[in-house]
């Protein structure tokens, strides 16, 4: 398989993409650490033990240093040295004018974000060097690329991680260590699915694809990162989002675009056609 016997971590592991990944991960041989501030993370962890995969569970804030540094070390004791880090835990409810935004969640949002995946990489480097062998995958947003109104504090997070996933490369590639950024549009997680209704339409309309995308796309996505062959695949900023990157300007209305265009293909069906 894959990933056999590669000790993966994976952040966010209670929430929807970094779930999806972990699962996908677990099937394709991995032993799992699991990362979350949510103690819903043990039961993911428990759920693909159920299943037969090797896996625990850390409940942590991934903002704390020192308590990152001491779960790396105890993943090494019971699982093995780490090969595999997906950086998925972030807060994106900060939603404030920049004119008024409180300062300090300005700096939670950069300090769980971006310091975050910082503290993670710190802590697996020494683990992924001795062996010559890592990847490491930071789940960023299309916020990167575009902003996102009223979130200043999560885009400017999502655009610094880019940064850090450059200086990663750029220091460690040397060590066999790959490090690449995902950049998902909207995708169809339990928070976004408890969104208004508007809001998805309005993202919907936005996506060349017109649909949002699945937790599970965005997983096999950063499997295939994670993987022994895509080892010269290194800095690299990809974007998962069915073509919402794109300017999606035209000269009629974004409504006017969203009408023209027929139902939306499901995904995978061209793959069973
Ligand atoms: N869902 C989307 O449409 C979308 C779009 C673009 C980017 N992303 C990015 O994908 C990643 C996963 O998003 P998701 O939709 O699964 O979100 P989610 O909210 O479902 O999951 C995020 C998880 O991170 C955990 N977390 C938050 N702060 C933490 C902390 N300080 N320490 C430890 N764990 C913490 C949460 O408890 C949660 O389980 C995030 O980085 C997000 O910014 C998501």
């Amino acid at each position: 398989m894959m990933h056999d016997g590669r000790v993966a971590l994976v952040t966010g592991a209670a929430g929807g993409i970094g779930r999806a990944t972990a699962q996908r991960l677990a099937r394709e041989g991995a032993l799992l650490a699991l990362v979350d501030r949510d103690d819903g993370v043990e039961q993911v962890a428990a759920q693909l033990r159920g299943a037969g995969a090797g896996c625990r569970a850390w409940v942590l804030d991934i903002s704390d240093a020192s308590a990152v540094h001491a779960a790396v070390e105890a993943v090494a004791l019971s699982l093995g040295a780490v090969g595999i880090l997906v950086n998925a835990a972030a807060i994106v409810d900060h939603i404030a004018p920049l004119t008024t935004m409180a300062p300090q969640a300005w700096m939670r949002e950069l300090a769980v974000n971006l310091g975050g995946p910082f503290n993670l990489i710190q802590a697996v480097a020494p683990q992924m060097i001795g062996n010559g062998f890592g990847r490491i995958v930071n789940i960023s947003s299309m916020a990167a690329r575009g902003g996102l109104f009223r979130q200043a504090g999560y885009a400017a997070s999502k655009t610094g991680l880019l940064g850090l996933t450059r200086n990663v490369t750029l220091e460690l590639a040397r060590n066999g260590i790959t490090c690449n950024a995902v950049l998902p549009g909207l995708i169809a997680t339990e928070k976004v699915m408890a969104m208004p209704q508007a809001i998805r339409a309005a993202g919907t309309a936005a996506t060349p694809a017109r649909r949002l995308g699945e937790p599970d796309e965005v997983a096999a996505l950063i499997s295939f990162l994670c993987s022994p062959e895509a080892g010269f695949i290194n800095g690299a900023e990809i974007d998962i989002s069915g073509g919402a990157h794109l300017n999606t300007l035209a000269m009629g209305s974004r409504k006017e675009n969203a009408a023209e265009a027929g139902p939306a293909v499901p995904p995978g069906a061209q793959a069973s056609s």
